[in-house]
């Protein structure tokens, strides 16, 4: 493993983070990515450590690759479930992160369905002096953080398999495609993909993509740098000679009014087919966070067409990128 500075505490958001750091996590996958294909898929990076998912929020890829990162870096993993646990009982979150850090937790994952969560946490454990981490796995309508990660790392490895960089993204036409205004993964791919200088086109119906929301967005960036990101109400100009395609999940969950006549005629005006991608360049790859509503903002062949579909690609790279978090944040804190 080649030593690396990292100063960062706790992975709340990628708002402020350089192109530097953002190197550092796609270096640092990059190791364990020829761990996870060696015989032995284990390195004792993190033993004796304790690393807690705490899902408020329903999860599949997230909670198992951290999971099984964890457990790659020989770490001990406690799993926490909402429905079956003492919060039922009317114990608050702060007292329930109380709980798992008096049993030597030393990283906490936590999934929330409400913004802020996370940070509250790690701000209370600043405040007890713990020296926990704290990695976001997902708050509200705000940021997700490994994710982007993932995306990142999966798009450097798609540019050049056998020297993946997140350099390689400097001046790539990315289209971010569907529901923007409820989703936490667009928040964190237009910090990481614009702070490595790749040119975000965002494509969705205004009632999924408010007027303003790009100049918005950019003028709460920490850190001054130029980001380039460029909204449409249509689909076809964010698809023109784009490097690559990220489609999102329509969140029925978030969404508070009907913002859509139908999924009929969304699908027709932004879901994503093999026909459409000819407007992109020829080299032109699709990602997805998933979940996926199939035939909604995916058709389900393109989705199943592995010349076409990274999807697969973005579930391996998390382990690999949820490792290097992991790595980066807890090497240290068993000593
Ligand atoms: C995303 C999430 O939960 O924010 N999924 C994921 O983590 N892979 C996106 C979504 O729910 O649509």
């Amino acid at each position: 493993m080649t030593k690396t500075s990292w100063e960062r505490r706790h992975v709340l958001s990628l708002a402020d983070f350089t192109a530097e750091e953002l190197e550092t996590v796609v270096e640092t996958a990059v190791s364990f990515r020829d761990v996870l294909s060696r015989r032995t898929r284990k390195v004792p990076a993190l033993q004796g450590l304790v690393v807690t998912n705490m899902f408020f929020e329903p999860s599949t890829r997230t909670r198992s690759s951290f999971e099984l990162a964890a457990k790659r870096l020989s770490a001990d993993v406690l799993n926490f479930a909402p429905g079956t646990s003492s919060l039922t009982k009317g114990e608050t979150i702060l007292d329930t992160a109380k709980t798992y850090l008096a049993m030597g937790t030393n990283l906490m994952v936590v999934r929330h369905q409400e913004t802020g969560v996370p940070q509250a946490i790690a701000m209370e454990m600043d405040r007890l002096h713990s020296g926990v981490g704290v990695l976001n796995g997902g708050d509200g309508l705000h940021a997700h953080p490994s994710q982007a990660l993932l995306d990142l790392f999966t798009l450097a490895l798609t540019l050049d398999p056998d020297h993946p960089t997140s350099k390689q993204l400097a001046g790539k036409k990315i289209a971010i495609v569907g529901d923007i205004l409820h989703s936490r993964v667009a928040r964190s791919n237009l910090w990481c993909l614009t702070a490595c200088g790749a040119n975000v086109h965002l494509a969705a119906p205004p009632t999924l993509l408010p007027p303003g929301f790009a100049d918005a967005f950019i003028s709460q960036s920490p850190l001054a740098i130029s980001r380039a990101i460029v909204q449409h109400n249509t689909l076809a100009p964010a698809l023109s000679e784009a490097d690559f395609v990220m489609t999102l999940r329509l969140q029925k969950e978030r969404m508070t009014q009907h913002r859509l006549p139908s999924l009929r005629e969304y699908h027709q005006g932004f879901g994503l087919t093999r026909d459409r991608l000819r407007l992109c360049q020829p080299t032109v790859k699709v990602l997805h966070p998933g979940p996926v509503n199939r035939g909604v903002e995916i058709s389900s062949e393109l989705m199943d067409d592995p010349a076409l579909s990274l999807i697969s690609e973005q579930v391996t790279s998390g382990v690999a990128v949820r490792m290097a978090l992991l790595y980066l944040m807890g090497v240290g804190k068993g000593e």
